[in-house]
């Protein structure tokens, strides 16, 4: 094999296979994963070690037969290359400084010359040279208004009502930190795609929060902003958008912002999703992560359900959000094996 199947179905060329990556296949229900992570010290200083960072992105590449490898960072190292404090403490998820006023958004940086985008894009590189031919590299960053939540709330929150809230008065800070994610995930991006990645996905895992012209405003607004001026600078990258919740609204999603192709949260009817969708633009994900969770029956006739679904030309292999902590890295083959033997038998 020397093309590479995902930037295939990513620009509708017909791929010799079914693209299959997973979100989060880097992580925690690795005992590989543990064993590096503990050697870094924390989650932050491995992000920014670029060996440890390109060793841990290709360490799901080494147990199973994947088609692409993503950037292991997070979305919030662009908060914090923006200069705002950032930490992680065990079991707890993120902690931020808060980003809610006119003066702590007056305070944020540009990210381009970061010490910590720097340090990002120097694992892009060392990963990329390190790639086998077939396997796409993937970078990322968190859409303006999942990243503003994390940013507004200090960190995670239950229901994100202040953020939603300020997404619903539009202060003008909030319109300023907006425009600022906007210009910084911009750059971030491209910076990404200098250092070698060959597409790029926008999660925007809180999408699922917001209504109508709201919704609009802070999910759909920034995403095309961001994707078309990256169009601009890199009109062969695809852009993947994950707008994580946006049921019904993926259509709409799709169609304004270009995407090459949109991730689908395991709610949704695929399906339903594919027939509204432009042409252009293929679907990703879907599978539930507890079915992977359970593996076994349950999940041979999940991955069934949706292979059925789906032509392999329109589809990218994937969940509907990040594979579960607790899963047995045996469940992962498992999936890999079932697609890999439906698409033999109807070839
Ligand atoms: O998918 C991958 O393998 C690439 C790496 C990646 C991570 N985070 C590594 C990570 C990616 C793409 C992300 C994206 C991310 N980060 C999102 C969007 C996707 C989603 O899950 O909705 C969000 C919301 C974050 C923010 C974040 N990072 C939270 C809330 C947490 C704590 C919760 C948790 O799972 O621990 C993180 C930490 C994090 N990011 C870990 C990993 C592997 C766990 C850190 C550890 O090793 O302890």
């Amino acid at each position: 094999m020397s093309r590479k199947a995902l930037l295939d179905v990513l620009q509708n060329k017909i791929p010799e296979r079914r693209p299959i990556w997973f979100m989060r296949q880097a992580g925690r229900y690795l005992p590989e994963y543990r064993k590096l992570r503990v050697q870094a010290g924390s989650f932050l200083d491995l992000c920014y070690s670029p060996k440890l960072a390109s060793e841990v992105t290709l360490q799901p590449l080494k147990r199973y037969d994947l088609d692409a490898a993503i950037l292991f960072a997070d979305i919030l190292v662009v908060p914090h290359a923006m200069g705002v404090g950032l930490r992680f403490a065990e079991g707890e998820g993120p902690i931020l400084d808060v980003v809610a006023d006119a003066e702590a958004v007056k305070r944020l940086k540009a990210v381009k010359t970061a010490k910590e985008v720097k340090a990002v894009c120097e694992t892009v590189a060392l990963t990329r040279y390190a790639l086998p031919d077939h396997v796409a590299l993937i970078g990322f960053c968190g859409a303006p208004w999942t990243v503003a939540s994390y940013m507004i709330e200090g960190g995670t929150s239950e229901e994100r009502l202040k953020a939603r809230l300020a997404a619903h008065e539009r202060p003008s800070w909030y319109v300023e930190l907006m425009d600022r994610l906007v210009e910084a995930s911009c750059d971030y991006l491209s910076a990404q795609i200098e250092a070698g990645a060959e597409a790029v996905q926008i999660f925007d895992s809180w999408a699922g929060d917001l209504t109508g012209d709201v919704f609009e405003e802070a999910v759909v607004a920034p995403i095309r902003t961001i994707a078309t001026e990256l169009q601009r600078r890199h009109p062969s990258v695809p852009v993947i958008v994950f707008a994580r919740g946006a049921g019904s609204k993926h259509t709409a999603v799709a169609a304004a912002t270009g995407a090459q192709a949109v991730g689908i949260e395991q709610a949704m009817e695929l399906g339903a999703v594919l027939m509204a969708l432009p042409d252009s633009c293929a679907v990703q994900g879907n599978l539930d992560p507890v079915s992977l969770l359970a593996g076994g029956e349950r999940l041979a006739a999940r991955v069934h359900d949706i292979l059925e679904t789906v032509p392999m030309n329109r589809h990218v292999f994937n969940l509907g959000h990040g594979i579960k902590p607790a899963t047995d890295p045996a469940h992962v083959s498992q999936a890999i094996a079932a697609v890999r033997a439906f698409d033999a038998l109807r070839a």
